[in-house]
Protein backbone atom coordinates (compact mmCIF):
# COMPACT_ATOMS: atom_id res chain seq x y z
CA UNK A 1 0.00 0.00 0.00
CA UNK A 2 1.20 3.28 -1.20
CA UNK A 3 1.61 6.61 1.31
CA UNK A 4 -0.12 9.33 -0.37
CA UNK A 5 2.15 12.52 0.43
CA UNK A 6 0.36 15.02 -2.38
CA UNK A 7 -2.92 14.63 -3.61
CA UNK A 8 -4.21 16.61 -6.52
CA UNK A 9 -7.62 17.13 -7.63
CA UNK A 10 -9.90 18.43 -10.36
CA UNK A 11 -6.87 20.99 -10.01
CA UNK A 12 -6.88 23.64 -13.46
CA UNK A 13 -4.61 26.94 -13.59
CA UNK A 14 -3.97 29.22 -16.27
CA UNK A 15 -3.17 32.69 -16.89
CA UNK A 16 -6.00 35.46 -17.59
CA UNK A 17 -7.97 33.69 -20.68
CA UNK A 18 -5.67 31.07 -21.23
CA UNK A 19 -6.16 27.82 -19.67
CA UNK A 20 -3.07 25.68 -19.23
CA UNK A 21 -3.69 22.74 -16.89
CA UNK A 22 -7.40 21.22 -17.09
CA UNK A 23 -8.98 18.81 -14.56
CA UNK A 24 -5.48 17.12 -13.12
CA UNK A 25 -6.40 14.67 -10.67
CA UNK A 26 -3.08 12.48 -9.47
CA UNK A 27 -1.47 11.35 -6.54
CA UNK A 28 2.68 11.39 -5.71
CA UNK A 29 3.39 8.96 -3.51
CA UNK A 30 6.27 8.44 -0.37
CA UNK A 31 9.72 7.46 -1.46
CA UNK A 32 8.62 6.99 -5.07
CA UNK A 33 9.93 9.03 -7.94
CA UNK A 34 6.84 10.21 -10.02
CA UNK A 35 7.89 11.18 -13.53
CA UNK A 36 5.99 14.33 -15.14
CA UNK A 37 6.28 13.75 -19.07
CA UNK A 38 5.15 15.52 -21.84
CA UNK A 39 5.62 17.54 -25.00
CA UNK A 40 6.94 21.08 -24.78
CA UNK A 41 3.94 23.13 -23.56
CA UNK A 42 1.77 20.69 -22.26
CA UNK A 43 2.15 22.39 -18.52
CA UNK A 44 4.42 20.05 -16.61
CA UNK A 45 6.74 23.47 -15.22
CA UNK A 46 3.28 24.70 -14.42
CA UNK A 47 2.02 22.15 -12.85
CA UNK A 48 5.06 21.55 -10.49
CA UNK A 49 5.19 25.60 -9.97
CA UNK A 50 1.55 25.31 -8.96
CA UNK A 51 2.43 22.31 -6.23
CA UNK A 52 5.00 24.96 -4.84
CA UNK A 53 2.78 27.65 -4.65
CA UNK A 54 5.06 29.99 -7.41
CA UNK A 55 2.26 29.98 -9.93
CA UNK A 56 0.25 32.42 -8.12
CA UNK A 57 3.20 35.11 -8.21
CA UNK A 58 2.64 35.45 -11.81
CA UNK A 59 0.48 38.19 -12.88
CA UNK A 60 -2.99 36.91 -14.02
CA UNK A 61 -2.36 33.72 -13.16
CA UNK A 62 -5.49 31.64 -11.23
CA UNK A 63 -5.84 28.00 -10.49
CA UNK A 64 -8.89 25.94 -8.74
CA UNK A 65 -9.05 22.65 -7.14
CA UNK A 66 -7.24 20.97 -4.55
CA UNK A 67 -3.14 20.01 -4.10
CA UNK A 68 -3.39 17.98 -0.53
CA UNK A 69 0.05 17.47 1.22
CA UNK A 70 -0.32 15.15 4.26
CA UNK A 71 -3.69 15.56 3.58
CA UNK A 72 -3.93 19.49 4.70
CA UNK A 73 -4.71 21.86 1.22
CA UNK A 74 -1.75 23.49 0.36
CA UNK A 75 -3.68 26.56 -0.47
CA UNK A 76 -4.45 27.16 3.25
CA UNK A 77 -1.28 26.86 4.66
CA UNK A 78 1.53 29.57 4.27
CA UNK A 79 2.92 29.67 0.91
CA UNK A 80 6.41 29.95 2.66
CA UNK A 81 5.65 26.58 4.64
CA UNK A 82 4.99 24.89 1.49
CA UNK A 83 7.48 25.88 0.19
CA UNK A 84 9.88 24.36 2.96
CA UNK A 85 8.10 21.63 2.88
CA UNK A 86 8.05 21.20 -1.18
CA UNK A 87 11.16 21.91 -2.31
CA UNK A 88 12.56 22.91 -5.54
CA UNK A 89 15.21 22.47 -8.22
CA UNK A 90 14.93 24.62 -11.79
CA UNK A 91 16.10 23.25 -15.28
CA UNK A 92 19.32 25.60 -15.19
CA UNK A 93 21.42 25.19 -11.85
CA UNK A 94 21.37 28.46 -10.26
CA UNK A 95 22.80 28.81 -7.37
CA UNK A 96 23.16 32.39 -5.62
CA UNK A 97 26.17 33.75 -7.43
CA UNK A 98 27.30 36.00 -4.43
CA UNK A 99 27.05 33.08 -1.92
CA UNK A 100 29.65 30.73 -1.05
CA UNK A 101 28.90 27.06 -1.45
CA UNK A 102 28.82 26.72 2.34
CA UNK A 103 25.93 29.87 2.37
CA UNK A 104 24.18 28.26 -0.89
CA UNK A 105 23.26 24.87 1.12
CA UNK A 106 22.09 27.18 4.05
CA UNK A 107 20.22 30.05 2.15
CA UNK A 108 16.91 28.31 2.92
CA UNK A 109 17.45 28.98 6.77
CA UNK A 110 19.39 32.80 5.75
CA UNK A 111 16.49 33.69 3.48
CA UNK A 112 13.73 32.70 5.97
CA UNK A 113 14.94 34.51 8.84
CA UNK A 114 15.49 31.44 10.94
CA UNK A 115 18.45 31.59 13.10
CA UNK A 116 20.79 28.43 13.52
CA UNK A 117 23.68 27.95 15.64
CA UNK A 118 26.93 27.49 14.06
CA UNK A 119 27.43 23.71 15.38
CA UNK A 120 23.96 23.26 13.71
CA UNK A 121 24.71 25.10 10.79
CA UNK A 122 27.67 23.45 9.76
CA UNK A 123 26.19 20.13 10.29
CA UNK A 124 23.47 20.62 7.67
CA UNK A 125 25.86 21.76 5.31
CA UNK A 126 28.11 19.03 5.88
CA UNK A 127 25.66 16.51 5.56
CA UNK A 128 23.40 17.76 2.46
CA UNK A 129 26.61 17.95 0.89
CA UNK A 130 27.01 14.47 1.52
CA UNK A 131 23.81 13.16 0.68
CA UNK A 132 24.21 14.96 -2.90
CA UNK A 133 28.12 13.24 -3.04
CA UNK A 134 29.61 16.70 -3.38
CA UNK A 135 31.16 17.37 0.05
CA UNK A 136 34.24 15.40 -0.89
CA UNK A 137 34.83 17.61 -4.09
CA UNK A 138 34.26 20.65 -2.83
CA UNK A 139 35.23 20.27 1.32
CA UNK A 140 38.82 22.10 0.86
CA UNK A 141 36.91 25.19 -0.45
CA UNK A 142 33.00 25.56 0.85
CA UNK A 143 33.55 28.98 1.30
CA UNK A 144 34.70 29.45 -2.68
CA UNK A 145 31.35 30.64 -4.70
CA UNK A 146 28.88 28.36 -6.07
CA UNK A 147 29.45 29.35 -9.52
CA UNK A 148 33.06 28.30 -9.77
CA UNK A 149 31.55 24.43 -10.33
CA UNK A 150 30.98 22.66 -13.01
CA UNK A 151 27.49 22.72 -14.25
CA UNK A 152 26.69 19.30 -12.95
CA UNK A 153 28.41 20.35 -9.45
CA UNK A 154 26.09 23.15 -9.40
CA UNK A 155 23.13 21.37 -9.82
CA UNK A 156 24.00 19.11 -6.88
CA UNK A 157 24.51 22.08 -4.61
CA UNK A 158 20.92 23.42 -5.72
CA UNK A 159 19.82 19.77 -4.76
CA UNK A 160 21.40 19.97 -1.37
CA UNK A 161 19.80 23.56 -0.79
CA UNK A 162 16.46 22.16 -1.54
CA UNK A 163 17.61 19.03 0.97
CA UNK A 164 18.54 21.26 3.75
CA UNK A 165 15.47 22.36 5.01
CA UNK A 166 14.45 18.84 4.97
CA UNK A 167 11.37 18.28 2.81
CA UNK A 168 8.91 15.91 2.20
CA UNK A 169 9.27 16.50 -1.37
CA UNK A 170 11.31 17.50 -3.90
CA UNK A 171 10.48 18.82 -7.31
CA UNK A 172 12.69 18.97 -10.12
CA UNK A 173 11.95 20.61 -13.28
CA UNK A 174 14.59 18.76 -16.14
CA UNK A 175 17.36 18.98 -14.05
CA UNK A 176 19.43 17.22 -16.38
CA UNK A 177 18.93 19.17 -19.69
CA UNK A 178 21.49 21.19 -19.05
CA UNK A 179 24.03 18.81 -18.23
CA UNK A 180 26.45 16.03 -19.88
CA UNK A 181 25.94 12.27 -19.96
CA UNK A 182 28.19 11.73 -16.80
CA UNK A 183 26.94 14.11 -14.45
CA UNK A 184 23.31 13.29 -15.88
CA UNK A 185 24.04 9.94 -14.87
CA UNK A 186 25.02 10.98 -11.35
CA UNK A 187 22.17 12.86 -11.14
CA UNK A 188 20.13 9.87 -11.56
CA UNK A 189 21.58 7.83 -9.07
CA UNK A 190 21.52 10.06 -6.37
CA UNK A 191 17.90 10.49 -7.23
CA UNK A 192 17.64 6.71 -6.78
CA UNK A 193 19.27 7.46 -3.27
CA UNK A 194 17.28 9.92 -2.09
CA UNK A 195 14.16 8.48 -2.69
CA UNK A 196 14.71 6.65 0.43
CA UNK A 197 14.38 9.32 2.51
CA UNK A 198 12.64 11.41 0.68
CA UNK A 199 10.01 11.95 -2.37
CA UNK A 200 10.50 12.87 -5.96
CA UNK A 201 8.82 14.21 -8.62
CA UNK A 202 10.54 14.94 -11.65
CA UNK A 203 9.74 16.98 -14.90
CA UNK A 204 11.54 15.71 -17.71
CA UNK A 205 11.60 15.12 -21.52
CA UNK A 206 13.70 12.14 -21.78
CA UNK A 207 11.64 9.16 -22.00
CA UNK A 208 14.72 6.69 -21.75
CA UNK A 209 15.62 8.75 -18.10
CA UNK A 210 11.87 8.09 -16.82
CA UNK A 211 12.29 4.42 -17.83
CA UNK A 212 15.37 4.25 -15.74
CA UNK A 213 14.30 5.76 -12.51
CA UNK A 214 10.63 6.75 -12.51
CA UNK A 215 7.77 4.24 -10.28
CA UNK A 216 5.17 6.51 -11.79
CA UNK A 217 4.67 8.51 -15.08
CA UNK A 218 2.27 11.14 -15.50
CA UNK A 219 1.64 11.77 -18.75
CA UNK A 220 0.71 15.69 -19.99
CA UNK A 221 -0.72 16.52 -23.09
CA UNK A 222 -2.35 20.03 -24.04
CA UNK A 223 -2.92 20.55 -19.97
CA UNK A 224 -4.90 17.44 -19.53
CA UNK A 225 -3.50 14.25 -17.55
CA UNK A 226 -3.87 11.44 -20.33
CA UNK A 227 -2.46 8.70 -18.24
CA UNK A 228 -1.08 8.30 -14.62
CA UNK A 229 0.41 4.68 -13.44
CA UNK A 230 3.19 2.69 -12.29
CA UNK A 231 6.10 3.43 -14.71
CA UNK A 232 6.32 -0.47 -16.05
CA UNK A 233 2.86 -0.26 -16.60
CA UNK A 234 2.80 3.23 -19.16
CA UNK A 235 6.08 1.66 -20.39
CA UNK A 236 4.98 -2.07 -21.57
CA UNK A 237 1.45 -1.43 -21.53
CA UNK A 238 0.19 2.53 -21.98
CA UNK A 239 -3.77 2.52 -22.09
CA UNK A 240 -4.15 5.57 -24.26
CA UNK A 241 -3.07 5.90 -28.17
CA UNK A 242 -1.39 9.16 -26.92
CA UNK A 243 1.04 7.70 -24.34
CA UNK A 244 2.44 5.39 -26.62
CA UNK A 245 3.32 7.60 -29.39
CA UNK A 246 4.68 9.58 -27.11
CA UNK A 247 7.04 7.15 -25.40
CA UNK A 248 7.68 5.56 -28.51
CA UNK A 249 8.69 9.00 -30.36
CA UNK A 250 5.90 9.38 -32.99
CA UNK A 251 6.24 13.22 -31.34
CA UNK A 252 7.61 15.27 -28.91
N1 LIG B 1 3.43 33.83 -17.49
C1 LIG B 1 2.72 33.24 -18.49
N2 LIG B 1 1.68 33.87 -19.08
C2 LIG B 1 0.96 33.26 -20.06
N3 LIG B 1 1.23 32.02 -20.52
C3 LIG B 1 2.25 31.35 -19.97
C4 LIG B 1 3.06 31.92 -18.94
N4 LIG B 1 4.00 31.00 -18.59
C5 LIG B 1 3.79 29.93 -19.39
N5 LIG B 1 2.75 30.15 -20.21
C6 LIG B 1 2.23 29.19 -21.22
O1 LIG B 1 1.76 28.05 -20.56
C7 LIG B 1 1.92 26.89 -21.38
C8 LIG B 1 2.55 25.80 -20.57
O2 LIG B 1 3.87 26.20 -20.21
P1 LIG B 1 4.81 25.30 -19.31
O3 LIG B 1 6.04 26.08 -19.09
O4 LIG B 1 4.07 24.84 -18.11
O5 LIG B 1 5.06 24.07 -20.30
P2 LIG B 1 6.10 22.88 -20.17
O6 LIG B 1 5.30 21.63 -20.36
O7 LIG B 1 6.91 23.00 -18.96
O8 LIG B 1 7.00 23.09 -21.49
P3 LIG B 1 8.58 22.82 -21.73
O9 LIG B 1 8.69 21.34 -21.92
O10 LIG B 1 8.87 23.55 -22.99
O11 LIG B 1 9.33 23.32 -20.55
C9 LIG B 1 2.74 27.34 -22.57
O12 LIG B 1 1.88 27.47 -23.67
C10 LIG B 1 3.28 28.69 -22.17
O13 LIG B 1 3.42 29.52 -23.27
MG1 LIG C 1 8.95 23.37 -18.63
Amino acid sequence: MENEVLKISNFSAGFGQCAILRNINFSVFQNRVTAIMGPSGCGKTTMIRCINRMHELSPAAYYSGEILLHGQNIFSMDPIIVRRRIGMVFQRPNPFPTMSIYDNVISGFILNGMKLKKEQKDQIVVNSLKKVGLWEEVKDGIYRRGTFLSGGQQQRLCIARALAMDPDVILLDEPTSSLDPKSTLMIEQLLEELKQTTTIVIVTHNTAQAARIADYVAFLYLGELIEFGPAKKIFTAPENKKTEEYLTGKFS
